[in-house]
C-alpha cells in the first residue's frame, strides 16, 4: 500500500477506520503502541536521584509505570520512546490490561492507542515572486544558516537537490545525527534520523519526503522535468537553508514516532519544523502534534503544518492550534495541458503530466461505465473494470474519486486494453484539475465539462473522442485558485481562531522524487509532479526560513503575523481569489490569503504572542488546570491566572462567534517598520455587524514600540443561525497595509 493510496483512503473513511485499516494491513500483535501521558504528582518537583543525568532519571521514572506482572498476554510491556522535550510521557507496547494496571499509579494522566497519520510538488518560487540575485531572495540570503526539520517519509540522499554545492557548514548549535551508513549527509542534508518503524534507515521508499524536503530547501538542479514537461531549474524556496530529516512514515506515519521525532528535533536545534501530516482534530490537550508543537514553539521553533486534504467540506481542518501555521493549498499559474475532442467537435481543455509524442490524433470510441444510475460505483474505473471486455481499444470516461486514485484508474484501463482516459470531476471537485503522471494518454476535466461529455455520450449510439497534448503553459491568470481538496474551516477545536491561516502553492508541484517516475529512468535527477496541502506546507516552511534568516529576533508568532497580514487576496487577474467553483473563495478556504514572501519581509506592524500568552487562552477554553498544566508543562491554576475568550488572543485575524451580541477585544501591534509612522484604520465590516475601532489612528515614534487598540463587534440585526459573513480590518500608512480578515459566525457552533 503506497502513500498515495492512503491519501485517497482518508477522503472516504473516517480517521479511525483509516487507522484500523492500516493496522489490519500491517498485521497486529497482542500489544499495541500506546502514547502515555504522565505528570509529576501534584507538579511538586519529583525527587530525582542526583547521580545520573535528568534524562536517565526521567526514563527510569517512566519505566516505573510499566506493570511488572502481565496477566492475559505473555508478552512483556516495553517502552518504545521516552519523551524529554515534547511533554512528560512515553510510547510503549502495552495490552489493555497493562493500561488498566498503570491507571492506578500516581502521576498517570492518560494512555491512548497511537493513531496512524497520513501524509498530506519548479516554478513555484518564481510564482511566489522569488527571483535570482534580486529582491527578497537576495536580501534573505536564500535562507542561509536556518535549519528546517522535515518530518516525513525520509529522503533519497543522493538526489542532486540535496547536493551541498555552495552551502556553508551547519551552525554551531546543531546537535543532530546522520543515521545513513556512509557519508550521505553533507552541508545541505545535515541530519537524517529514522525511528522504530523506519525499516532501519532514513531512506525514502515512497518519494513524499524527498519531495517536501526538496520543496522547502532543495538546491538548484538544471533541466529538471517530468516526461519532458515543466522543464526548468528546480529549486526549493530556501535554497541555502539546511535540511534535517526525520523519517516518521514508512508508509503509515506512526504517532509515537512523530512525537519521538519532534522530541529529537527540539533537542537537535532545528529552527523550523515542517509537518505535511494529517491527523484528526480534537481538544489541544488530547492532540499530540499540537502538544509537541507547543513545546517547540516555546523554544522559538516555527511549526508549519498542512491543513489537510479533506476539502472542500466545511470543518475539515486538522493541525489548527494557534501556535501552528495551518497551510491550505492553491494553484500556480502553470498548466500541463491536454484536451479532449468529441465526435460533435466540442473540445475541452484538461490536464495530464504524461504527454506522449506518438499518440494518434484520431477519434476512438468512447466508453462510460457509469451510465447505470443504480450502480453507484460503476463510473470510478476501479479494479472491477479489469473484467470489462467493452474497454478494449476505447477511450474510457471515469468519474474522479470513489476511493480509486487517479493514476490507478488509468492503470486499470491500460490493463484491460483501453487506449486512453477522460477523467471527469464530481460536483464538489468543480473546476480543480491535476496534471498527474498517468500511464496512458489522459486528460482531467472539470465537472462542468464532464457533464457535457456525458450528455454527448448519452446522445448518440456510437460516441467518439480523441485526446491531444499541448505541453506546459505558463500564465494562468486565475491562479492562485484554492484547490478542491484543501481542508476548510471553521476550526472545530477553537472556532474563535480563524483557520486555515494562509494558502500557498500545492497543486501540480514539481520537486525531487526518490526514483524515476514510471520508466523514465535514464537520468539520476528524477522529479515528480504531485498535489496536496503536503506540498503547500513546505513552501511556507521555506518562506519562514527566509524570514528567520533576515529577522533572527522574530518570534514564531511574529513570523506568522508577517506572513498573514501581507497576504494577497486577489489572483493574477486582480479578481478576488476563487475556489474550485470559480466563485470567490471564502476565508475558511483562504485564511488571510495567498503568501507574498517579499511583502512578509517588511510588514510594518506585527501582532506578537509570547508563549505565556497562550495560558489565559487555554484557560478560556475551559480546559482543567491539569489539562493546561500538562499541555504547557508547568503548573497552572486557571482560577488564579486570567482567562480570556479565544478572540482576545493577539492573533493577526478575527473570528467572532456571536452568542453575546456585543464583543470587545484589544490587540497590540509592534512597529517593525519605520520609526516615525502613522497608521489609520480601514474597516470593511462583515454584513450584519457593526465594527468600531478605538483609537482609529496609531502614531509610532520608534521601532519596536507597541501600541494597543480596542475593537468592538456588535450585532446589527439578528442573522440566521449557522450563517457566516466576512470582512476585514487594515491598518494603513503611506507605505504599509496591515490587513486582518474578520469572520462572523452566527448561532451555535460545533465545538469539541
Ligand atoms: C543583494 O544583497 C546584498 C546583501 O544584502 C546587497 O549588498 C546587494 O546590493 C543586493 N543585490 C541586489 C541586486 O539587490
Ligand atoms: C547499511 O549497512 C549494512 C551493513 O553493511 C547493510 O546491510 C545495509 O544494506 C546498509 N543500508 C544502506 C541503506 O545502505
Ligand atoms: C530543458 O531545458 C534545457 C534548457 O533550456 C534544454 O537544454 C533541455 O533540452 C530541455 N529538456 C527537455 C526535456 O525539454
Ligand atoms: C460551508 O459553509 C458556508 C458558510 O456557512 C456555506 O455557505 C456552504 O454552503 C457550506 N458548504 C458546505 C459544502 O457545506
Ligand atoms: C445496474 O446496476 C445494478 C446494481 O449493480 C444492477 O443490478 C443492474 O443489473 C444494472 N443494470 C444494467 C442495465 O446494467
Ligand atoms: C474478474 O471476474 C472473476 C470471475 O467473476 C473474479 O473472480 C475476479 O475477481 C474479477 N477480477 C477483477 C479484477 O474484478
Ligand atoms: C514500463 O515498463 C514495463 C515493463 O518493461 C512496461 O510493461 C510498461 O508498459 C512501461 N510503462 C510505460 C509508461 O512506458
Ligand atoms: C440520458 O438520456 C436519457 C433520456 O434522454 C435521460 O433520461 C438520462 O437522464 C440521461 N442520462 C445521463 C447520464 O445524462
Ligand atoms: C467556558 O465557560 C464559561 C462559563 O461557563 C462560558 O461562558 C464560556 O462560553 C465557556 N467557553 C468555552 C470556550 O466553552
Ligand atoms: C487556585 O487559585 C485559587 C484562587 O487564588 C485558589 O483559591 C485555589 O486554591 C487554587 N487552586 C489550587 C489547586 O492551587
Ligand atoms: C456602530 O457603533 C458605534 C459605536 O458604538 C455607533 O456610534 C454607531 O452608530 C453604530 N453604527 C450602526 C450602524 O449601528
Ligand atoms: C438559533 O438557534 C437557537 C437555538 O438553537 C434559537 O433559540 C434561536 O431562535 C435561533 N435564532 C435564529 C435567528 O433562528
Amino acid at each position: 500500500m503506497g502513500l498515495t493510496e492512503i491519501l485517497i483512503l482518508i477522503s472516504v473513511l473516517s480517521f479511525h477506520s483509516l487507522a484500523v485499516a492500516i493496522n489490519d494491513f500491517l498485521g497486529k500483535s497482542n500489544l499495541e503502541t500506546y502514547i502515555v501521558h504522565v505528570e509529576f504528582p501534584e507538579y511538586s518537583d519529583i525527587q530525582l536521584s542526583s547521580s545520573s543525568g535528568p534524562n536517565e532519571d526521567l526514563d527510569s521514572w517512566y519505566r516505573s509505570f510499566l506493570p511488572t506482572t502481565f496477566a492475559s498476554s505473555n508478552e512483556a510491556p516495553q517502552i518504545v520512546h521516552s519523551y524529554h522535550n515534547v511533554f512528560k510521557g512515553f510510547a510503549a507496547k502495552l495490552s489493555a490490561e497493562d493500561v488498566k494496571t498503570m491507571e492506578k499509579k500516581p502521576g498517570f494522566i492518560s494512555a491512548q492507542p497511537q493513531m496512524l497519520l497520513s501524509l498530506h510538488t519548479t516554478h513555484s518560487p518564481n510564482f511566489l515572486g522569488l527571483h535570482q540575485n534580486v529582491g527578497f531572495w537576495n536580501e534573505s540570503n536564500y535562507g542561509k544558516g536556518v535549519i528546517i526539520g522535515v518530518l516525513d517519509s525520509g529522503i533519497a540522499p543522493d538526489h542532486p537537490s540535496f547536493s551541498d554545492e555552495g552551502m556553508p557548514p551547519p551552525p554551531a548549535k546543531w546537535k543532530g545525527k546522520c543515521q545513513f551508513n556512509t557519508s550521505a549527509c553533507n552541508n545541505k542534508l545535515i541530519g537524517a534520523r529514522f525511528f522504530s518503524d523506519g525499516n532501519g534507515s532514513p531512506m525514502d521508499e515512497d518519494g513524499h519526503g524527498t519531495h517536501t524536503a526538496g520543496t522547502a530547501a532543495g538546491n538548484y538542479v538544471k533541466g529538471a522535468n517530468v516526461f519532458g514537461n515543466a522543464n526548468g531549474t528546480a529549486v526549493g524556496v530556501a535554497p541555502l537553508a539546511h535540511l534535517a530529516i526525520y523519517k516518521v512514515c514508512s508508509p503509515g506515519c506512526s504517532e509515537s514516532d512523530i512525537l519521538a521525532a519532534m522530541d529529537a528535533a527540539i533537542h537537535d536545534g532545528v529552527d523550523i519544523l515542517s509537518l505535511s501530516l494529517q491527523g484528526g482534530s480534537g481538544p489541544f490537550y488530547a492532540d499530540n502534534i499540537a502538544m509537541g508543537a507547543y513545546s517547540a514553539m516555546e523554544k522559538g521553533i516555527f511549526v508549519s503544518c498542512s491543513a489537510g486534504n479533506s476539502g472542500p467540506f466545511n470543518r475539515s481542518l486538522s493541525n489548527e492550534a494557534p501556535w501552528i501555521l495551518t497551510v491550505g493549498a492553491s494553484t500556480i499559474d502553470r498548466k500541463i495541458r491536454t484536451s479532449a475532442k468529441l465526435g460533435n467537435n466540442e473540445e475541452f481543455n484538461g490536464e495530464s503530466l504524461y504527454q506522449p509524442k506518438d499518440f494518434p490524433p484520431a477519434l476512438f470510441p468512447l466508453y462510460y461505465t457509469g451510465m447505470n444510475q443504480s450502480d453507484f460505483n460503476s463510473g470510478y474505473c476501479g479494479s472491477g473494470l479489469l473484467n470489462d471486455t467493452g474497454v478494449l481499444g476505447k477511450i474510457v470516461v471515469c468519474d474522479n474519486g470513489g476511493g480509486v486514485s487517479r493514476i490507478a484508474k488509468g492503470q486499470n484501463i491500460k490493463s484491460s486494453g483501453g487506449v486512453g482516459m477522460i477523467l471527469i470531476n464530481q460536483l464538489s471537485q468543480g473546476y480543480a484539475t491535476s496534471a498527474d503522471a498517468h500511464v496512458l494518454p489522459a486528460t482531467h476535466l472539470s465537472y462542468t465539462d464532464g457533464v457535457k461529455v456525458l450528455a454527448y455520450i448519452n446522445s448518440t449510439k456510437s460516441p467518439m473522442g480523441s485526446i491531444s497534448f499541448k505541453g506546459t503553459i505558463i500564465g494562468d491568470h486565475q491562479a492562485p485558485l484554492v484547490a478542491a481538496f484543501s481542508s476548510r474551516g471553521p476550526s472545530r477545536t477553537s472556532p474563535g481562531i480563524l483557520k486555515p491561516d494562509i494558502i500557498g502553492p500545492g497543486v501540480n508541484i514539481l520537486a525531487a522524487w526518490h526514483r524515476s517516475v514510471e520508466n523514465n529512468s535514464n537520468t539520476k535527477a528524477t522529479f515528480n509532479v504531485i498535489s496536496g496541502t503536503s506540498m503547500s506546507c513546505p513552501h511556507l516552511s521555506g518562506v519562514a526560513a527566509l524570514l528567520k534568516s533576515v529577522h533572527p529576533d522574530w518570534s514564531p508568532a511574529a513570523i506568522k503575523s508577517a506572513i498573514m497580514t501581507t497576504a494577497d487576496i486577489v489572483n493574477l487577474a486582480k479578481n478576488p481569489i476563487e475556489d474550485q467553483t470559480l466563485l470567490p473563495a471564502n476565508v475558511f478556504a483562504t485564511g488571510s490569503g495567498h503568501v507574498n514572501p517579499a511583502k512578509a519581509n517588511n510588514p510594518g506592524l506585527i501582532y506578537d504572542i509570547e508563549p505565556k500568552d497562550y495560558i489565559p487562552y487555554l484557560c478560556g477554553l475551559n480546559y482543567t488546570n491539569r489539562e493546561v498544566s500538562h499541555l504547557v508543562q508547568r503548573k497552572v491554576n486557571c482560577t488564579a491566572e486570567s482567562s480570556i475568550p479565544e478572540a482576545q488572543l493577539n492573533y493577526p485575524s478575527f473570528s467572532i462567534v456571536f452568542g453575546s451580541s456585543i464583543q470587545k477585544y484589544t490587540r497590540m501591534v509592534t512597529n517593525v517598520g519605520e520609526a516615525k509612522s502613522v497608521y489609520t484604520v480601514k474597516v470593511a465590516p462583515p454584513a450584519g455587524v457593526n465594527v468600531t475601532v478605538k483609537p482609529n489612528t496609531l502614531s509610532f515614534s520608534e521601532v519596536n514600540q507597541k501600541l494597543t487598540y480596542e475593537v468592538t463587534f456588535s450585532l446589527l440585526a439578528s442573522s440566521a443561525n449557522n450563517t457566516v459573513s466576512q470582512g476585514s480590518l487594515a491598518w494603513t500608512s503611506a507605505k504599509y497595509s496591515v490587513r486582518s480578515p474578520i469572520v462572523a459566525l452566527f448561532g451555535a457552533t460545533q465545538r469539541f
